[in-house]
């Protein structure tokens, strides 16, 4: 059971808040880059901050306020210039680095003045990596953009996947440490709603470890015993705001106290027979949490989560939990919050932080029967290696969440060798 005060401590995550402190030393993926390129800008709310996303004529991309300095007008509404966005309100124009490089009424009225010169509009450092922005909205010196073990593989079709959740991202992190759900969640409460009345192997022992990069969960079920890379490799609880399951990473992106952007980045790999296979662009689409009725969607296991995500209440009260042995992970990722949370209240650097480039080339990390990510093989082989790991993937339809566009579809399946690429249905 959690204090009032540590509740409060775990969830906000505005400027100034110890754990909003702490999320500002990460990166944090905001968009899809195809979407930034495609739209020009876009409304971005992050840890609380209201901004937009935007892409400069020059290519680059910015991330600024969303009010602009002179008298507040929506910068959304701003006109995308070579160098920067310019408001439409009075034609301020402001580059990617926030500095003000245009003020046109005053550079004629009293150029002397250089009053440009002292405005700046508030601006966060954007880089693109695995098809995706990524925000820094801490101080300097910023450190790198990790480079994730799955982001250097090749011959990959990789897609970008968003849902609006109207919770607080803490309890959507909790869960990636949370093994027990799996059993329940996922296998006999979907039996249930399948009208079949079968039980899932159970749990019969979990173990909980922390590494430089997050918390790993172990389990024992029934059906395995501890040769099983459930309980060698694990699972990764990703530091400090994602989940990491080899082929897929979901992010809980705090946008305030009381809403979160689930982003998966998800890597299919590509038949032997379709390789060398180089994306050109990597498509994103946005799932919806709710049918058109208004009722949840619990048909696949992201929407699952986020049913018990939300249905946790918006933020969830921790002085009103009871924690058993299936919640050693919960204590465990609390903890480190804390510590860590200290950490940059004293001025040091927190956990996962990577400076070193060298390094950067390539972030290992635990990953379960990586071999089906990495090996060239047919699509039989890959659902034959599936079959005998009890992992099923490679499927035409995707499996994590609903509302996959035809389009992406069609472009997953082409890739996959599933369909041809001039075939009139996808499969
Ligand atoms: S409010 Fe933006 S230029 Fe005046
Ligand atoms: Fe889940």
């Amino acid at each position: 059971m959690a204090s009032p005060a540590q509740n409060e401590r775990l969830t906000r995550v505005g400027p100034g808040t110890p754990m909003g402190e702490l999320l500002r030393r990460y990166w944090h993926p905001f968009a899809a880059t195809a979407e930034i390129d495609e739209l020009g800008i876009k409304p971005v709310k992050l840890l609380g901050e209201s901004l937009v996303a935007f892409r400069a004529g020059d290519g680059s991309y910015g991330l600024i306020d969303r009010q602009c300095p002179h008298r507040r007008a929506d910068m959304l509404f701003g006109i995308i210039e070579e160098d920067g966005l310019r408001c439409s309100y009075h034609g301020w124009c402001f580059a990617t680095d926030g500095k003000c490089l245009e003020q046109p009424f005053e550079d004629t009225a009293n150029p002397k003045a250089r009053f440009r010169d002292k405005i700046r509009t508030k601006a966060y450092r954007v880089e693109e990596k695995a098809g995706m922005l990524w925000a820094y909205m801490g101080p300097d010196p910023a450190p790198l953009v990790p480079n994730w073990e799955p982001f250097t593989w090749d011959n990959g079709f990789r897609q970008v996947v968003y849902a609006d959740v109207p919770c607080n991202w803490f309890q959507c992190q909790e869960n990636s440490l949370d093994p027990v759900h799996f059993e329940w969640m996922h296998r006999n409460w979907t039996s249930r709603l399948a009208g079949d009345g079968s039980y899932g192997p159970k749990h019969l022992e979990l173990k909980f470890d922390e590494f430089e990069f997050g918390h790993i969960y172990r389990r024992v079920r029934e059906d395995a015993d501890k040769d099983s890379q459930h309980w060698t490799v694990g699972s990764t609880a990703l530091w400090p705001n994602a989940f990491f399951l080899g082929d897929h990473i979901e992010w809980r992106i705090p946008v305030d106290d009381e809403n979160t952007l689930s982003i998966t980045w998800m890597f299919h790999r590509v038949p032997v027979g379709q390789e060398p296979y180089v994306q050109q662009r990597v498509p994103y689409w946005k799932g919806p949490v709710k049918d058109a009725e208004g009722n949840w969607i619990t048909s696949h296991v992201l929407n699952q989560d986020i049913v018990a995500w939300a249905g946790q209440g918006v933020i969830a009260d921790r002085t009103e939990e009871h924690l058993g042995q299936s919640d050693l992970g919960i204590v465990m990722l609390r903890r480190s919050f804390d510590e860590n949370m200290k950490a940059v209240a004293e001025g040091r650097d927190p956990k996962g932080l990577i400076r070193d480039a060298e390094r950067n080339k390539c972030v290992e990390l635990p990953i379960k029967h990586r071999e089906i990510f990495t090996t060239s093989m047919t699509l039989e082989e890959s659902w034959a290696l599936g079959k005998k790991l009890a992992y099923r993937f490679n499927q035409p339809h995707y499996p994590h969440q609903v509302g996959q566009p035809e389009a992406v579809k069609r472009e997953f399946q082409v890739a996959m060798g599933m369909i041809p690429a001039d075939a009139e249905h996808t499969i």
